[in-house]
């Protein structure tokens, strides 16, 4: 079994991630202290031996160390309190809208579009500095940027911008494109896009008929021994391609965040084919599962089993975990199976994955990478304390399950700790602290969150989390220091918002909006990436990511307009936040 390379692509981007220099404060990775009973005990037997003497000096020194440096020795988290929000006590819950800042955001999509639209309708993607659009692929384009938007200009009210994107649809679009497509990415944006058009403009036939042209040439996917879908799709051809960057091997996020788009297209149309072939990926996934419940990134389509990788709820983990809890919303809370697996996996994060910084205390989620280190060719775990902004969608969904799957009654807003379950009580709390963490990260020079930050643990000295061999301004940045208009950390608090009434949350989405108007913002139009988060005045990279119009402000809309728009009860968002609506479907449903 051949290991995956260390150069991984990362979600949502095309980009390769660059080898980075090591610099002195890189070295976080060690290894994973054992977590046995006798080590508690063996800190007082130490402690007494020593102070016996009969041990002498070198009793007394392990005693010491054990006293000074717990935290290196028994690897605990302990159960949290219960707690609203640190530092909170309580506050009126007001879900109108506040519509100075909800029409801010709106005039910020029009900037984006308007851009978009004079420069590059119909390409692919975006590049505001130059004006320019360009397709994924030389084949030409399939609608990245106007499908991925068409949801977010019907909650605007954009109606004559919609109009025109419509009517691309009708007149332009098509799927006839000799290239390799990247499933997961065509699904979320395009599949997700066209399904959540359907559902916002009453049923109209123009997408879903879109949907099942393109579905159609992408299930071909599955045609694999186990079912598990290949990583890349040519769409004329229909056939499923392999990916030869990581030996075949399928990213256990890709695989399984097809479902919430292929079940409800199966709904919609009784073609049952979509969400059989969607389901039976479920299957395989817990058939796989690991004795300690993790998930690690990769998996072989071959016979089904996870591979040796990466284990972190970053990039090619992260939407797992995500579906997990919303195809158990998307039927109405029936599919029992899917809570399950979503109870057990959160259970095997808080065992081994969430951790708490040094100084502040701040809660964040740590990565596990396989080492082979002996000559019996055994492999070893060792943590790395790096969390990537993708993980941001982490708390927020905490939040969401703990008030479906952790409660024991419709919950209260914010819920009262009698509401939950056990598990539901230790989501909301983390999740609530995730977030907290995540909005630490935008408190940088311009405002604006890192790609990527590693956290110090324990005794370490130093700011609770930094930037990985970052350099001084003016020098080229390191890949970590982007800021590329990522969406988690307002879609976890757009999620807190509903979730608690907190005004605090409208506060933090509000700070993050200025920080984008102030330094991502084109006046010529449209909006930027950032090299340097740390750099005032910034350095752009000319692209503007899809996610940008679908994601990033769409749920800063949310956050600002009232609670009749897209209640939760209602809709799950799709992991490009392209929302569908929660159905009863006529068929069976879960499996065993
Ligand atoms: C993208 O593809 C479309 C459709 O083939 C084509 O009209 C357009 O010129 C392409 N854009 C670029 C920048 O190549």
């Amino acid at each position: 079994m051949a290991d995956p390379p260390p150069t991984l692509r990362n979600r949502k981007t095309a980009i390769s991630e660059p080898q980075q220099p090591e610099s002195p404060d890189s070295k976080k990775e060690d290894h994973i202290p054992q977590k046995t009973p006798q080590t508690g005990f063996l800190a007082i037997l130490f402690l007494i031996l020593g102070v016996l003497g009969l041990l002498g000096v070198a009793g007394a020194a392990a005693a010491y160390i054990y006293y000074q440096n717990p935290g290196e020795y028994f690897w605990i988290v302990p159960p949290p309190p219960w707690e609203a929000v640190p530092g909170d006590t309580e506050w009126v819950v007001d879900f109108s809208a506040d519509v100075l800042k909800r029409d801010a955001v709106v005039a910020a999509f029009k900037h984006a579009w308007s851009a978009y639209e004079r420069d590059a309708m119909g390409d692919d993607e975006y590049h505001p500095i130059t004006r320019k659009g360009s397709n994924l692929t030389a084949a030409g384009g399939i609608g990245y940027t106007v499908i991925d938007s068409l949801d977010t200009m019907l909650l605007m009210g954009l109606d004559a911008e919609y109009a025109r994107a419509r009517a691309w649809v009708a007149d332009s679009l098509t799927f006839d494109r000799d290239a390799n497509f990247n499933t997961f990415e065509t699904t979320i944006r395009v599949l997700g896009g066209l399904l959540a058009a359907h559902e916002l403009t009453d049923g109209d036939d123009l997408y879903l008929e879109r949907a099942v042209a393109l579905a159609d040439r992408m299930l071909p996917v599955f045609d694999t021994p186990t079912g598990l879908p290949l990583s890349m799709v040519n769409l004329a051809k229909r056939v499923g391609v392999a990916d030869a960057d990581n030996h075949g091997l399928v990213s256990t996020a890709e695989a399984t965040t097809l479902q919430l788009e292929f079940r409800y297209l199966g709904y919609l149309t009784d073609n049952l084919e979509y969400w059989d072939k969607a389901e039976r990926v479920m299957k395989v996934v817990r058939q796989a599962r690991l004795p300690n419940g993790l998930t690690p990134i990769f998996m072989s389509p071959e016979h089904g089993k996870f591979m040796t990788s990466e284990i972190r709820l970053g990039s090619r983990g992260d939407s797992y975990y995500e579906y997990l809890l919303k195809q158990y919303l998307q039927t109405g809370s029936v599919e029992t199976v899917y809570r399950e697996m979503y109870e057990d996996s959160m259970n095997a994060i808080h065992e081994n994955l969430i951790a708490v910084s040094n100084t502040r205390k701040l809660t964040f989620t740590k990565e596990l990478h396989p080492q082979r280190l002996d000559y019996t060719g055994q492999n070893t775990w060792v943590r790395a304390l790096k969390q990537d902004h993708l993980v941001c969608f982490l708390g927020g969904s905490l939040m969401l399950g703990a008030t479906t799957a952790g409660a024991l009654t419709p919950p209260s807003v914010p819920p009262t700790s009698a509401e939950l379950t056990p598990a539901g009580r230790r989501d909301w709390t983390t999740g609530i602290r995730l977030i907290e963490t995540c909005v630490d990260t935008y408190r940088t020079a311009s405002g604006l969150a890192p790609e990527i930050v590693h956290f110090r643990e324990n005794i370490e000295k130093g700011s609770d989390w930094f930037i990985k061999g970052a350099r001084p301004p003016g020098e080229p940045p390191v890949y970590d220091a982007r800021y590329i208009l990522r969406p988690e950390t307002v879609e976890s608090l757009f999620l807190a918002w509903r979730l608690t009434g907190n005004p605090r949350y409208r506060q933090y989405g509000w700070e993050i909006f200025e920080a984008i108007e102030k330094h991502c913002r084109v006046p010529g139009g449209g909006y930027a990436s950032v090299l340097n988060v740390e750099q005032v005045p910034v350095v752009w990279e000319d692209k503007m990511e899809t996610f940008l119009m679908s994601e990033t402000l769409k749920y800063l809309f949310l956050l600002f307009t009232d609670d009749s728009v897209l209640p939760l009860h209602e809709y799950v968002f799709n992991t490009e936040a392209h929302a569908l609506p929660i159905f009863s479907p006529s068929v069976r449903t879960g499996f065993s």
